[in-house]
């Protein structure tokens, strides 16, 4: 069965963006491919420094999936971490390209751009990803558009592998991107991102959720002014959550005179709400039992250790270190 693979970072509160783009799609991959999802909390390294807080974020990154309908017997769900074998795998990529392909990662130019001096890690994050998904022989990787250039690298350190040591090193991957959900705003119309602090986490409780979409931003048309929909940040969330039927209702009402922003809002708190709830409740009971999503890793991380090294194995050989 050919594999799917994903990743989160435990950076913070998981959000809308990271549940259309990312998760939800995963998620709809169980089915049909052996599926090896995990929290990628090496890379969240790059950037969080508390420790309590990356546990912290660990442990709602994992009750997230699980509260969203991952299923962890049939879906391998582990610590990134649990597997330190990834890391001999960057190092082994590490020596297969040129440091200028690192320096065209978007993280790096970000940072550069915003005037720091990216840590190595962060330099070197694009080539543990691609460990990541050539340690599980990944045929197939769900993620947002954000993340494409990272498994196109993947792809290109494969090539080249498999260019030097012989066909068959190492698997290449295709990124699999759904391009509805490929970018979701937040609430300034900007990507919903934790970077910019425009997110709408998912397991806010209900009344912080209605708040905060009542403060998406919106252009100042009042009630009677037709509205562009197609613009407009609260219908293009509002057709990620809300039925066919629903939409085209409330792109009618943007068109004609009658209808306030406020009312849009409204709808939208209610369409995400109203598919949030019962995860919600299902994310409370994972969350008050720590000792239960603490199994699921062991059990997910031994499986994936299992793959892990039938994979190193045959890379070790291929390279000459064993
Ligand atoms: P953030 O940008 O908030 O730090 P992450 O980098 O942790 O989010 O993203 C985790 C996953 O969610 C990735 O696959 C990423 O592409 C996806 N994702 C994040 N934000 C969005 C968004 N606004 N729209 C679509 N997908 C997203
Ligand atoms: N870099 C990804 C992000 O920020 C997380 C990630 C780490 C990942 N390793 C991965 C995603 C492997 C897919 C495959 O969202």
């Amino acid at each position: 069965m050919k594999r799917a693979l994903t990743g989160i970072k435990p950076t913070g509160q998981v959000h809308l963006g990271n549940l259309l783009g990312a998760i939800r799609p995963a998620l709809g991959l169980q089915q049909t491919f052996d599926s090896f999802y995990f929290i990628a909390d090496y890379h969240a390294l790059t950037s969080v420094e508390d420790a309590a807080a990356l546990r912290q974020a660990t442990r709602e990154t994992t009750a997230t999936w699980l509260a969203l309908g991952l299923d962890p017997e049939r879906t391998v769900l582990f610590k990134q971490s649990a597997v330190p074998e990834v890391c001999e795998l960057a190092w082994i990529l590490g020596c297969l390209i040129p440091m200028g392909m690192l320096d065209r990662g978007h993280a790096v130019k970000a940072a550069r751009d915003g005037g720091f001096d990216p840590n190595v890690g962060t330099m070197y994050y694009p080539v543990l990803m691609a460990a990541d998904i050539l340690l599980y022989d990944s045929t197939i990787v769900p993620v947002g558009r954000d993340q494409k250039q990272h498994v196109e690298m993947a792809r290109d350190m494969a090539i080249k592998a498999n260019h030097r040591y012989g066909e068959g090193t190492l698997v290449v991957p295709d990124v699999s991107i759904q391009e509805e959900v490929a970018v979701v705003p937040g609430l300034d119309g900007r990507k919903m991102s934790k970077s910019y602090g425009n997110q709408i986490p998912l397991w806010a409780p209900e009344k912080q959720l209605r708040k905060l979409i009542m403060r998406i931003e919106t252009d100042s048309l009042g009630v009677e002014d037709p509205k562009d929909p197609d613009t407009s940040n609260i219908y293009n969330l509002y057709k990620l959550f809300a039925t066919p039927e629903q939409t085209a209702n409330l792109r009618e009402r943007y068109l004609a005179p009658g209808m306030g922003y406020g009312t849009a809002k409204q709808e939208l708190f209610e369409a995400v709400n109203a598919q949030l709830a019962g995860p919600r409740e299902s994310y409370e009971e994972w969350m008050a039992h720590p000792s239960r999503l603490d199994e699921v890793l062991a059990a997910g991380a031994e499986r994936a250790r299992k793959a892990a090294n039938q994979t190193l194995t045959r890379i070790r050989t291929r390279v000459g270190l064993t």
